[in-house]
């Protein structure tokens, strides 16, 4: 068998190393309601910044207030810089950004990685004055850029473009969120994580629902391409702006917060109604998007347009959304078992818009308006089971939790495609596997120990049913706390030994997680993974 020791190391810097975004960003922008019209001023961001603290959105978790295109004049000065839209900004962009500081917020500015911005009156862009731009920007106090895709590239790609302007704002050494907005045109979700702190991966939003379903559909099969500090960006939220019903909204701010997407307010909150505010504040919903583990949610079920998506939290529990897209009512099931929890004799079902709480041994369903989502946080109670005395094979036990982004968790099989049981012997680096389990990164399996066990040990690799494809890296967590780590694992590379302590642990997680390499197909193994246990 070929194989090596493991080091506990700390994981490999993949995001974008600036500290930001550890979970997806939260705030207002005002394209979505104002476009380049007059109302879109000085006095606008400051009333937005002034309900984000009176009508407790900052409290909710929003904390960016950004203004974008149509912010500059048409030229640059003598000296090459932007300068603020003297009608708009009187005072200046500082003077915003510090009022918005003033009230415990921060502030979040636009430009174009071109010659021109993207209106039709194209602004100046950043394309070669990346430094004196973002150095102009830190002078100000800007706290988020984004970053959009308009005017003349200059013969560059995509990738040199947007990481021109990452490395100029690092060299301010003011932290800065950077947000890319190449609307999924050069495949971001290929080369972005370590250069900006989120991507567009479509075209525009517009105020209807055609236009968010369109952009829920192309965005939910990007979940294995985000991770914490480095986000998919389905685009700004429409809530509030009178092109959905409040159903459609619900479903809109529903479906974001499943898929980890930035969540930046787009009307305007000095007008929106109680309906608006109600649904921009659900807290429980914000705790999907905003939970710490990161992992974006999956879509397990799309059978005619009735859409079930399940993601893990950091506690356990999972978050399962029940998406009716037609337009009549429907009954939406699945089970907490495809939904990727168990070890449990009942689960509690609480819905995140009603409030409802019930308990299932199993099965989770929904009657499901037109155009409208059920969700869930499952949550595991009655008895669990613990591992038995003596080393037993992980693939014996239930998970308590199986977060997978390419179909179900395998069990003593590769993982195949998107179907249960479709996959192969394991196989790394030509050894095979009568047990363990076959993943696919993002992956996250969480094995309720109770305190009774004591080691943790698996050989662990890429499987060779994507040959050399693939790059990952496979951590063993306990509660808060990495204890093992495998280091880069590549698809050529034969199996390495992993183990751990995991002594009093009251839970064990084994974690995949993709690196920025662009490389696809990551099929990874725990293969003959054992608990010994007291
Ligand atoms: C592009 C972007 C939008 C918005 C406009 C501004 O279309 O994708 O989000 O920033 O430009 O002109």
């Amino acid at each position: 068998m070929i194989g090596s020791a493991i080091v506990v190391a700390a994981p490999p810097a993949v995001a974008l190393d600036n500290g930001l975004a550890q979970t997806p960003a939260m705030g207002f922008n005002n394209w979505n309601s104002t476009h380049c019209r007059a109302e879109f001023s000085e006095q606008m961001v400051r009333g937005i910044a002034d309900l984000f603290v009176s009508r407790g959105l900052k409290d909710a978790g929003y904390n960016y207030v950004n203004i974008d295109d149509c912010w500059a004049e048409p030229t640059r000065d003598g000296s090459g810089n932007l300068v603020p839209n003297r009608t708009r900004f009187p005072n200046g962009i500082k003077a915003v950004a510090d009022y918005v500081h003033g009230k415990g917020l921060k502030f979040g500015l636009y430009t174009s990685a071109g010659t021109k911005t993207c209106d039709t009156q194209g602004f100046p862009g950043g394309i070669g004055h990346e430094r004196q731009d973002a150095n102009l920007f830190a002078s100000w106090g800007v706290d988020y850029l984004k970053y959009d895709n308009c005017g003349d590239h200059l013969g560059q790609s995509a990738q040199q473009r947007y990481t021109a302007m990452r490395d100029a704002l690092v060299a301010t050494g003011r932290p800065i969120l950077f947000s890319i907005c190449e609307w999924g045109s050069n495949s971001p979700w290929d080369w972005a994580q370590p250069v900006g702190n989120s991507w567009r991966t479509t075209d525009d939003i517009q105020d209807n629902y055609g236009s968010m379903l369109n952009i829920f559909k192309s965005n939910v099969q990007r979940s294995t391409d985000s991770q914490r500090g480095a986000w998919n960006d389905p685009d700004m939220l429409e809530v509030g702006n009178g092109g959905m019903t409040d159903t459609e909204y619900r479903s809109h701010f529903t479906l974001w917060s499943m898929m980890n997407a930035p969540l930046l307010i787009g009307s305007d909150l000095r007008t929106a109604s109680a309906a608006t505010y109600a649904i921009l504040t659900n807290r429980d919903v914000i705790a999907l998007d905003q939970d710490s583990l990161g992992v974006q949610g999956t879509e397990i079920g799309n059978a005619n347009g009735l859409h079930v998506l399940t993601k893990p939290l950091d506690n356990g529990d999972v978050a399962v959304a029940l998406f009716n897209e037609n337009g009549s009512a429907a009954t939406i099931s699945t089970t907490v078992a495809a939904a990727g929890i168990g070890n449990a004799t009942s689960y509690r079902l609480t819905d995140l818009w009603s409030k409802a709480v019930t308990t299932t041994s199993g099965t989770i369903t929904a009657s499901v308006p037109a155009h409208g989502t059920v969700v869930y946080r499952v949550a595991r109670t009655g008895t669990f089971s613990t591992p038995p005395a003596g080393t037993t094979q992980a693939s014996a036990l239930r998970p308590s939790l199986a977060g997978n982004a390419w179909g179900p968790v395998e069990t003593d099989r590769s993982n195949g495609e998107k179907a249960g049981g479709d996959g192969r012997t394991l196989t790394i680096g030509g050894t095979t596997y009568a047990r363990g389990i076959g993943v696919h990164a993002r992956s996250e399996v969480r094995y309720y120990l109770g305190g009774r066990c004591t080691s943790f040990q698996a050989w662990v690799g890429l499987d060779d049913e994507v040959g050399d494809n693939g790059t990952v890296t496979m951590e063993v967590w306990g509660s808060g706390r990495q204890l093992a780590n495998s280091g880069v694992v590549r698809g050529a590379d034969g199996a390495k030994r992993v183990t751990a302590d995991v002594t009093g642990q009251q839970y064990v997680n084994l974690a995949v997680l993709p690196t920025a390499d662009g490389a696809r197909y990551d099929h990874a193994d725990w293969a003959d993974a054992t608990f010994t246990c007291a």
